[in-house]
């Protein structure tokens, strides 16, 4: 299964000058149980900025990162998504670039609606509502975890 995991504001903003506008701890929480133990896959940009997560096998895609301990690079999505063929559930973690790619071949979204508006640059894509169904919804503080899984066709 092929999962995308990521926080979005009131405007689907994913991220401002290269971070994560807001720091909510118990939403970071709430990505970190939900990923752990399971495979990550990213883009570089957002590797540079998160690192590596511990406790997963991280997957970065870039044709500039040279090989390094820790992470595993590949260049293009479809690749790293080849190679983790074998695992249960595999969580794409963004940035924006990487989301666009992945919309269409997700099975599952976990999306953080995060409340308030933060004249973001990075954006999570539009995404057509009939094809999906909301399975979860939990109110968090300031946040609600919604869970969507890709309608069968
Ligand atoms: N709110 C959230 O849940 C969340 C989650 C993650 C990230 N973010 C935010 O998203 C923003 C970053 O997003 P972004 O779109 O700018 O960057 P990104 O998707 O993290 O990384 C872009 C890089 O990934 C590589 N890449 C992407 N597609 C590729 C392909 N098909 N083949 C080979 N390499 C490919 C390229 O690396 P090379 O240039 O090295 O080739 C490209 O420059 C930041 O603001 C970050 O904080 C938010």
């Amino acid at each position: 299964m092929i999962s995308l995991i990521a926080a979005v504001s009131e405007d689907m903003e994913i991220g401002l000058n290269g971070k994560i506008p807001w720091n909510i701890p118990e939403e970071t929480a709430s990505f970190k149980k939900l990923t752990f133990g399971h495979t990550v896959i990213m883009g570089r940009k957002t590797f540079e900025e998160t690192g590596i997560l511990g406790g997963r096998r991280n997957m970065v895609i870039s044709k500039s990162l040279p090989k390094r301990d820790g992470i595993e690079v590949y260049c293009s999505l479809a690749a790293a998504i080849a190679a983790a063929k074998a695992e249960k559930e595999v969580f794409i973690i963004g940035g924006a670039s990487i989301f666009l790619q992945a919309l269409g071949i997700a099975d599952r979204m976990y999306l953080s609606y995060v409340k308030g508006h933060y004249g973001g640059d990075a954006f999570f894509p539009e995404f057509d509502t009939t094809e999906w169904h909301r399975v979860k919804s939990e109110a968090h503080g300031r946040f609600t975890l919604v869970i969507y899984d890709r309608k069968k066709k």
